[in-house]
């Protein structure tokens, strides 16, 4: 079953489902050379994006976002459900896998910080779950900037792990958060509306 967390407002932004409507705007901008220099999945045909779109709100495990502020939609956030590695038996879906991607038009302007923290709240006051993680090219800074500020952990430094198309292979950073480490920092604020 799909139990959504969605929407929820932070201040003048609005994070919600995606609907038909909002699939222009997401591929204006999620193939832009500004997105896909710090993606590991880059060019998105616009069938995949519209199809992957579309299943989010009957998916067990995908949870992604849009980010509308005053009408549009200015980013795109990634929430996946995902199992915790182990030995047989460990629990499932109990862990969430976080990533995002602004609008070059609307960055510098603390959407990506925000979306981030709003991923988190989702993630663990809406889907109670128990760890959630993100990754990026460690020549990423305002992507590090912004997990550091969630309050997540860099947990590794992988040396030249991951294939850029045009700078070859390059540093990747995994960062985590627990549930408790959560709940001791997050601010009230944030809202399900
Ligand atoms: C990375 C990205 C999400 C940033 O979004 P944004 O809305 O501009 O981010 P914010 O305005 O919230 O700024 C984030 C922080 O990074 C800082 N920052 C921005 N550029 C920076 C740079 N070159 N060096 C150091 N810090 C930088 C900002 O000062 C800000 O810090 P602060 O909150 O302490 O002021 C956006 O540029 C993007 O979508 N890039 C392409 C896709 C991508 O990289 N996604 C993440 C993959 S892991």
């Amino acid at each position: 079953m799909h139990t959504t967390p969605w929407p929820i407002r932070l201040d003048d932004l609005l994070f919600r489902e995606a609907v038909e409507q909002d699939l222009d705007a997401l591929l204006s901008f999620r193939n832009d050379p500004d997105v896909n220099r710090f993606m590991v999945r880059t060019h998105v045909e616009p069938e995949e994006l519209r199809r992957d779109w579309l299943a989010v709100p009957e998916s067990p495990t995908e949870f992604s976002c849009v980010v509308e502020r005053a009408g549009r939609v200015v980013a795109m956030g990634f929430l996946d459900v995902v199992d915790g590695p182990g030995q047989d038996g460990a629990p499932t879906g109990t862990d969430g896998l976080i990533g995002y991607i602004v609008d070059p038009r609307y960055t510098g302007q603390g959407i990506g910080r925000a979306t981030a923290r709003v991923l988190l709240q989702a993630a663990f006051d809406g889907l109670g779950l128990r760890r959630v993680t993100a990754a990026a090219y460690a020549d990423n800074p305002a992507s590090v900037r912004i997990l550091e500020s969630a309050g997540m952990r860099r947990e590794r430094l992988s040396r030249q792990a991951l294939w850029h198309d045009e700078l070859g292979w390059l540093d990747e950073v995994g960062y985590a958060i627990l549930a408790d480490e959560w709940a001791a920092r997050a601010p009230a604020g944030a809202r399900s509306s």
